[in-house]
């Protein structure tokens, strides 16, 4: 299957800053402003273009694993305040879920050892000398951006910054960091951190090309995000892996080919993407939503569709996997398509979500028997909210699940 990975990446990336902003109240579009100072360290330190890409994806998920460590850690309560363990933690579990992606051998470490400081003093206590290079860019360009907000430079901000790089020199970055930034690194490169540019960059500088990618090579970049997205949310820990697996398994029941059904696959990996920019003590709240807040979580929909809409290579996925909630008498959302709008496989991933939504158990209910589902799902589909063909295919399809 051919994508462009970097747009993968870039999309991804966008979610990530979301649950970041979340978390530890940095400004959004953190890892991307990361990511692009990166580029111009390592354009200075002349890296060839290969390198710079994968450099500016580590840069990117330096922190993917912040959610999936502080979930797991919810269970080990003595450790939960631990920002020391915690440290240590995201870039452990970061690590390990890159190397599962296809990278080179170049980006090795550039995540385990994101924080290090050079004198020693970070959670592995690795010296410069122990620490790849990507490492080193990616340490400086996250301690820059949290302690100045790269988002707006002016020349006051730009001499505090080289003051501060000065005065951190062999303390927090490496000599050779320090002098690549103080001698090379331009106010005007500085300046153009800004939300507008960024994304710009980002998208002149990426890959241009789309690249092909094996079955397996997908699937692991789908169990990447499967587990971010379901890491977001303890009520729905499992729920795009089910609909991933779901919508392949369908796919299967219709005679589609391999190459179709690992397209389902990825837009069931991805529907719910636009989750990670929902705020999580709404996703989470026990009680009644008010209005408000059930506009923001379905909101989601349309999130998934900013997220996506720009990767070359999933066009037709994306529209799979953003119109999950329309509804063929077109009063669903995020667009209120109508029937003659919504292509066979949107249909399949509408009928798919209900059906996992009501089977699967939530810590506030049961998960309703499949033949209930089925009952619920064929009144919805009387009403011209579901296609009923497929609400009776699944019927058929799972209920030996
Ligand atoms: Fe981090
Ligand atoms: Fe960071
Ligand atoms: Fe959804
Ligand atoms: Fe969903």
């Amino acid at each position: 299957m051919k994508l462009n990975f970097s747009d993968i990446v870039y999309s991804f990336s966008y979610g990530l800053d979301s649950i970041e902003a979340q978390i530890e109240a940095i400004n959004h579009g953190h890892a991307k402003r990361v990511a692009v100072l990166c580029y111009f360290l390592g354009k200075h330190a002349h890296m060839s273009d290969e390198k710079l890409t994968e450099l500016m994806a580590m840069a990117c998920l330096h922190d993917n694993a912040l959610t999936q460590y502080l979930r797991e850690e919810e269970s080990d309560k003595a450790a939960g305040d631990n920002i020391a363990k915690m440290m240590k933690g995201h870039c452990i579990i970061g690590e390990e879920n890159i190397s599962r992606l296809p990278f080179s051998k170049a980006v090795k470490e550039a995540i385990l050892y994101h924080h290090e400081e050079a004198n020693g003093n970070g959670p592995f206590g690795k010296t410069p000398k122990d620490t790849p290079i990507m490492a080193q860019f990616i340490h400086m360009a996250d301690v820059l951006d949290i302690k100045f907000n790269l988002e707006t430079i002016d020349d006051e901000k730009y001499n505090a910054i080289c003051e501060y790089v000065r005065q951190n020199t062999g303390i927090r970055f490496s000599e050779y960091c320090s002098h690549l930034f103080l001698e090379k690194i331009k106010p005007e490169e500085l300046k153009s951190l800004q939300k507008a540019s960024v994304n710009e960059y980002l998208r002149n500088l990426s890959e241009k090309k789309q690249r092909d990618f094996s079955e397996a090579e997908i699937r692991e970049i789908c169990n990447f995000w499967i587990k971010i997205i379901d890491y977001k949310s303890s009520f729905t820990k499992s729920h795009s892996r089910e609909i991933a697996k779901k919508a392949e398994r369908l796919g299967r029941y219709y005679g589609f080919d391999g190459e179709k059904c690992l397209a389902l696959y990825i837009a069931g990996t991805v529907h719910d993407l636009g989750k990670l920019t929902t705020d999580s003590n709404i996703l989470e709240k026990p009680d009644k939503l008010s209005a408000e807040e059930f506009k923001h979580i379905q909101n989601h929909a349309y999130q998934s569709w900013i997220m996506l809409k720009d990767v070359r290579g999933l066009e037709n996925i994306t529209l799979w996997a953003v119109n999950h909630h329309e509804k063929l008498n077109g009063e669903g959302y995020p667009f209120g398509k109508k029937a003659e709008q919504l292509s066979f496989e949107e249909r399949m991933m509408a009928c798919i979500d209900i059906y996992q939504a009501l089977t699967e158990e939530r810590p506030y209910k049961k998960g309703f028997s499949h033949d209930k589902t089925i009952e619920i799902m064929r009144d919805m589909a009387a009403k011209n909210m579901l296609d009923e063909t497929i609400v009776e295919d699944i019927y058929l399809c799972f209920r030996a699940a």
